[in-house]
């Protein structure tokens, strides 16, 4: 495999025709026997510099390439709006291809997913809402029982409730970190402007794994819609109180599990997603 890195530097006011001309490149190589890459790429920094990443099969796939109709007459015509001389460099791969590594959209979010902890005050849309909870209810779940309900509560007062609650049983656990949290924490849903509640069904046995199924296709539905969430199953001391739980509705026969904070995220992670470790793979072959 041949890969060609190609260095345009326009003119000033010539960055658009350039564009156009490179665009037509670009369009006309991709059918050509052998290429496997054509793409053209701007400088974020310096929009004068444009970049065309070639990848062919074979290096007489190049020179057929450079002996093409389109490429004879697009590459003069690009050349004079340019400032100066198109640096050109080609490079055999030592390494194995990326392309053995397998990657796609859903992938891509499951790997880039992190929990929110810092949202804006305003509210999802309800169909941004309504494609979370669908996702929810698509989770797989165990003789296909789907044991959960999903309240989601939008009432600040409420979610300010269940914070503050939860916090003071917390203290009252008498075990040192989790009161450590609520001491420290101001609000354990993070002032998200939406929680929704998963129950889980009270006959069903695996209603605990299933719900978690459900909060995970939430988690990671949001995300593939730039929403921010996270998984709060501290909300867990508000419904062990029996009282407090009721005010949590839901069908009869399903007890609260955990909490999803939701809403959009303040700012973009700059950290990217948290560290994970490698080291928990075994292959029997
Ligand atoms: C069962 C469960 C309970 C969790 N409870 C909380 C919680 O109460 N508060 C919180 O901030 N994060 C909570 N999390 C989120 C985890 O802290 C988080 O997923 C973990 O640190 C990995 O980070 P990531 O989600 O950014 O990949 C919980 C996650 C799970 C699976």
């Amino acid at each position: 495999m041949i890969k060609v890195i190609a260095k345009n530097f326009a003119k000033e006011d010539k960055i658009e025709t350039v564009i156009k001309l490179a665009k037509e490149l670009v369009e006309k190589s991709i059918p050509e026997v052998g290429c496997l890459k054509y793409e053209l790429y701007q400088d974020e920094l310096g929009p004068r510099e444009l970049v065309i990443l070639e990848e062919w099969e074979t290096k007489k796939d190049l020179e057929n390439h450079m002996a093409s109709a389109h490429f004879k007459s697009l590459i003069p015509q690009m050349g004079a709006y340019m400032d100066k001389e198109t640096e050109i460099n080609t490079y055999q791969i030592l390494t194995k291809k990326c392309e053995d590594k397998v990657e796609n959209e859903v992938l891509n979010i499951i790997a880039k997913r992190k929990s929110t902890r810092n949202f804006k005050e305003e509210q999802l849309k309800e169909a941004e809402l309504q494609a979370i909870l669908t996702a929810g209810i698509q989770a797989p779940s165990a003789n296909n029982d789907q044991p959960w309900h999903f309240t989601t509560i939008q009432d600040k007062k409420l979610i300010n409730h269940i914070s503050d609650k939860s916090k003071e049983l917390m203290i009252g656990s008498g075990i040192e970190p989790l009161m450590k949290i609520a001491e420290t924490r101001i609000n354990l849903f993070y002032h998200a402007p939406t929680i929704i509640v998963v129950s889980g069904k009270d006959d069903v046995r695996s209603a605990l794994v299933d719900c978690s199924a459900a909060i995970e296709n939430m988690l990671i539905a949001a995300e593939s819609i730039n929403i921010g969430a996270v998984w709060v199953g501290l909300a867990k001391f508000f419904f062990t109180s029996q009282e407090e739980s009721k005010k949590i509705h839901r069908p009869e026969g399903y007890t609260p599990l955990f909490a999803v904070a939701v809403g959009y995220k303040k700012a973009e992670s700059t950290s990217g997603p948290s560290k994970r470790n490698q080291d928990v793979k075994t292959y029997m072959r």
